[in-house]
């Protein structure tokens, strides 16, 4: 059996890893009294992940979808990697704020 030793360094890993929960529902100003739309959290994670694939270096950022982080109903919520940095309360449009995040974290590895 092949194991990895987790302080090996390749240049394959993302250097910032941002999991965006998929399942983060809730209701907009427009929605208070309806049905909260399951498919903000989705849309988020694809907006941010194209404005990372047009503003980094190809490789040095991933973002992928989870499931609960534990702030249900706030908003949309994240985690970032490698400095485990939460955000919640997230909306639709927000997505640039992550990722000038990311870039920050970006700038402060290297
Ligand atoms: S469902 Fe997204 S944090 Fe719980």
């Amino acid at each position: 059996m092949a194991t990895s030793n987790a302080n090996k360094k390749s240049p394959n890993f993302p250097k910032v890893h941002c999991f965006i929960c998929t399942q983060c529902s809730y209701q907009t100003e427009d929605e208070k009294d309806g049905p909260v739309d399951p498919t903000l959290a989705k849309n988020f994670r694809r907006t941010l992940k194209k404005i990372c694939q047009h503003r980094f270096p190809k490789g040095h950022v991933l973002i992928n979808q989870t499931t609960c982080l534990g702030f249900c109903k706030e908003g949309i919520s994240s985690i970032i990697y490698p400095k485990q940095i939460v955000t919640t309360s997230l909306r639709t449009g927000q997505e640039a704020q992550i990722a000038d995040l990311i870039g920050q974290l970006l700038a402060g590895l290297d």
